[in-house]
């Protein structure tokens, strides 16, 4: 098992996004540093394998959100769940797109982006 800082347990890493490609393996690496993460993708599943992945090999939280930010709804239904967490997000990646940078993919950075910013 790998070392883990155990400073950062503290921390928050929310990651949209965080269930494959460049949004997965930055789970990976904020998990190999310790950080606590809150992942969102749409896949209950595939979301539930990734988190018990990361708790197993690096023992850090993990808080798998399964939300469609598709949705107009679903960036504020994310964020009153962080805050009746009670989580501050130290750090935000906003991944969440499919494959190409099209207009959806923006849409979902800016609904997310202005309310955790
Ligand atoms: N790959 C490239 O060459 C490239 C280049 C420039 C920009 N980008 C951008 O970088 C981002 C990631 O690319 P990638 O290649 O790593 O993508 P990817 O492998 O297709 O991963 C996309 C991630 O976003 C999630 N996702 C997709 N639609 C979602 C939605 N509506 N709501 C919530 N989660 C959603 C997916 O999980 P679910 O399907 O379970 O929701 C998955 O976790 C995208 O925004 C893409 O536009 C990619």
């Amino acid at each position: 098992m790998p070392v883990v800082n155990v400073n950062n347990r503290n921390q928050y890493a929310l990651i949209t996004g965080a269930t494959s490609g460049f949004g997965y393996e930055l789970a990976k690496l904020f998990a190999g540093d310790g950080y606590s993460l809150i992942l969102v993708a749409r896949s209950e599943d595939r979301l539930q394998e990734v988190a018990t992945e990361l708790k197993q090999q690096y023992s850090v939280e993990v808080t798998p959100i399964s939300a469609d930010l598709f949705r107009p709804e679903a960036a504020k239904e994310i964020y009153d769940e962080v805050q009746a967490r009670g989580i501050v997000v130290n750090y935000l990646v906003n991944d969440a797109g499919q494959g190409e940078w099209g207009s959806s993919s923006i849409l979902i950075c800016n609904a997310v982006l202005i309310l955790f910013s």
